[in-house]
């Protein structure tokens, strides 16, 4: 990730924020429909950040399940061991998503939600969650497609700017496209493909898009030649539009959910 979007103490608040709008709140039910987690079982959390997901799977496995979240960021992994201290059966341990800290076959089931995007080598991180999946077991990702971004501004070539500055902040900003492909070659048998829509036509404080735009403006600045004036006029102008009703964002989320298949 060097280079990229660090997942600092400060990132780390406002990630956890954004994730609590009713936007991803509601992606989040959707990632939690698609693993049919039981009580009794063992679950991955790959890159598990502030920990909201791996809090909700810990209610549904049980106390007699194990939901284990793994991330590189000490700043998330202290948030997320904050968030889970009342369900103690949710362990958080630093590692990296290409070289898991468990055995072969050891889980029920994996997920990892807006994290492959940040990982440099896909195959291998695909190959370990191959690995450390039991056979019959099932895997849940999801990640954004940021070319699927749609916003109106009255200033294009600005736009262009910053985006581009943004592009810096992930490995693969078009991961999803490939990702089908990717997971097959990696041993899995794809079951389903969902796509999960961040869409705020209005600019209101608890939305996905303002809180995403509020971060995007933050890690622009210096990059590529934007200046701090010019990420403050980007953002301002969502204000501007929001007021006149003109506002619109649409990013697009992209759900895969896979199989390992049991050979008999
Ligand atoms: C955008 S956050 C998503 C957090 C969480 N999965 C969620 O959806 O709420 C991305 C997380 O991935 C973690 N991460 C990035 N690269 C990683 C890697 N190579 N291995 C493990 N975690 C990684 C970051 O530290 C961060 O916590």
């Amino acid at each position: 990730m060097s280079g990229g979007l660090e997942f600092d103490e400060e990132t780390s608040r406002k990630v956890e924020a954004l994730y609590l709008t009713p936007d991803v709140v509601e992606q989040r039910c959707q990632v939690l429909k698609a693993l049919q987690l039981r009580e009794g079982e063992r679950i991955l959390d790959i890159g598990s950040g502030p920990g909201l997901l791996a809090y909700d799977m810990a209610a549904s496995v049980g106390p007699d399940g194990r939901v284990c979240g793994i991330d590189i960021s000490d700043d998330m992994l202290a948030m997320s061991r904050k968030r889970c201290a009342n369900r103690p059966w949710a362990e958080f341990l630093r590692a990296e998503a290409t070289k898991l800290p468990y055995p072969d076959d050891d889980f029920d089931a994996a997920v990892s939600t807006q994290v492959y995007e940040y990982v440099a080598d896909i195959p291998a991180a695909l190959a370990e969650l191959y690995r450390v999946t039991r056979p019959g077991g099932r895997v849940v990702a999801l990640d954004t497609d940021y070319d699927s971004l749609v916003i109106y501004t009255g200033d294009q070539p600005r736009m262009e700017r910053v985006l581009s500055a943004w592009d810096e902040h992930f490995v693969h900003g078009g991961l999803p496209r490939t990702l089908s492909g990717q997971l097959r070659d990696a041993g899995f048998t794809i079951r389903q493909r969902d796509v999960i829509p961040m869409f705020n036509p209005e600019y209101h404080d608890n939305t996905y898009a303002r809180r995403m735009l509020a971060i995007m403006a933050s890690f622009v600045v210096g990059r590529r030649g934007v200046s701090q004036e010019e990420a403050n006029a980007w953002l301002a102008e969502f204000s501007e539009l929001g007021k006149q009703g003109k506002f619109f964002f649409s990013l697009n989320r992209y759900l895969f959910v896979a199989d390992k298949v049991a050979v008999t």
